[in-house]
């Protein structure tokens, strides 16, 4: 057994380097203590949520041969900046190398990769990203809800993002405090017919925002389940700004569906949307596609199209990233308005038809599309999934 296990855990491969820990020479240790497996590795080079990753792959690995209870992975490193790298602090001389690091004891429920719960009562669950802030995620992530809940989905958002949670600006309920229910499940707040959870609504809004990597995982692992989401077809995220560990921790502990990057044609942002789909690929989650937002500016008195950041930037990129471009977002005074004053675009049906409208519908269109056909849906949900296929009572 324990031949084969070596084998196994040799085959795995370091996402920082994308070779296997063979090819490395990175096992220092694997033996077996009574039922227990103890496994030693070096781990220089390797950042912690690269490291999450690992475990997550150990455990797949070893799936039905070592229970996840009974493996203990240490890790040993002769670079201890890389540990201190991502808490922001610098070492003390006591720390110096080699640094033999705490055991890190792989347990169920507790974040890893191998791991992931579905969000009960929801149908799918999509994440929207981008590699940096500004590029109009939130109005993006608003606005494609209501595209979905206009085609008569139940969706639910929630926003994750700790920098600038606006949800409650766009959706007009920044005074609001959510109650939970008798079960103690947090209920969401609903606007325009979406239900949605903020950070926003536990923060003081001029208080710095300070909250740390892991504690941000458990906040996270909160809105998605002890937040009553029942009847939920479809459930958007709308992540921090970023590509780092934070993100990262955020979407490893539940099963996520599918993703979207949102980008603007400018080189720069679109650098940064490729490492955000990197992120994503790396994870092994789902890429439904990239968004342009920004694409052009469409004159209100003379109806002309300006590039004011160049034109197709997204959609020049996308083919060479083998993703899907789901649809371009023209900039438009009503969309920031509409986002500031609390009644998002997409409810105003005076503006059917009007290009952002269509760049909206399209990308919903083509959501359902990369869900559709043959989708199964959770019998215990009353959302449109489950009417569509005769299962809702
Ligand atoms: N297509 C657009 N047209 C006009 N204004 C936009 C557009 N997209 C975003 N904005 C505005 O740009 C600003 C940043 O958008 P926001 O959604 O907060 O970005 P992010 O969530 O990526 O930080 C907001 O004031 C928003 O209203
Ligand atoms: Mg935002």
């Amino acid at each position: 057994m324990l031949d084969d296990i070596k084998k196994r855990l040799g085959q795995i491969t370091n996402p920082a380097t994308g070779k296997n820990f063979n090819e490395e020479n990175r096992w220092q240790d694997i033996r077996m203590d009574g039922a227990k497996l103890v496994a030693q590795y070096n781990r220089d080079g390797i950042s912690p949520a690269e490291k999450r990753v690992i475990e997550g792959e150990i455990q797949k690995a070893l799936d039905g041969i070592v229970g996840v209870e009974n493996i203990m992975v240490k890790t040993t490193s002769t670079q201890s900046q890389d540990v201190f790298k991502a808490l922001d602090q610098k070492p003390t001389p006591a720390q110096k190398v080699p640094v033999e690091t705490q055991p890190a004891q792989i347990k169920a429920g507790h974040g890893t990769v191998g791991n992931k719960k579905s969000v009960p009562g929801v149908g799918k669950v999509i994440a929207i990203g981008s590699g940096k802030g500004g590029v109009g995620k939130s109005t993006f992530t608003a606005n494609l809800a209501m595209s979905l809940s206009k085609k008569g989905y139940k969706v639910g958002v929630i926003d994750a993002d700790i920098y600038g949670p606006s949800l409650p600006m766009i959706f007009g309920k920044r005074d609001e405090k959510p109650r939970s229910n008798s079960e103690k499940k947090i209920i969401p707040v609903e606007a325009f017919g979406i239900k949605f959870m903020s950070f926003g609504f536990f923060i003081n809004e001029q208080d710095p925002v300070i909250w740390r990597g892991p504690m941000l995982g458990g906040v996270i692992s909160q809105f998605l389940f002890d937040v009553d989401w029942n009847g939920t077809d479809y459930l958007l995220i709308d992540l921090p700004p970023g590509t780092g560990d934070i993100q990262l921790s955020m979407v490893q502990n539940a099963h996520v569906d599918g993703t979207i990057i949102v980008s603007t044609p400018q080189d720069i942002a679109l650098l940064d949307a490729k490492k955000g789909l990197e992120m994503f690929k790396k994870l092994n989650l789902p890429v439904i596609g990239m968004v342009e937002n920004m694409s052009s500016f469409i004159c209100n008195h003379c109806g002309t199209e300006h590039h004011i950041f160049g034109e197709g930037g997204v959609s020049h990129a996308v083919p060479a990233l083998g993703v899907d471009l789901l649809g371009q977002i023209p900039l438009e005074i009503e969309l920031r308005t509409g986002s500031d004053n609390g009644v998002p675009y997409m409810s105003q049906d005076a503006f059917e038809g009007r290009p952002v409208w269509k760049g909206f519908m399209d990308v919903a269109g083509k959501v359902e599309n990369f869900f559709g056909g043959g989708i199964a849906p959770q019998p215990s949900k009353p959302g449109l999934f489950s009417k569509m296929f005769g299962l809702g009572k």
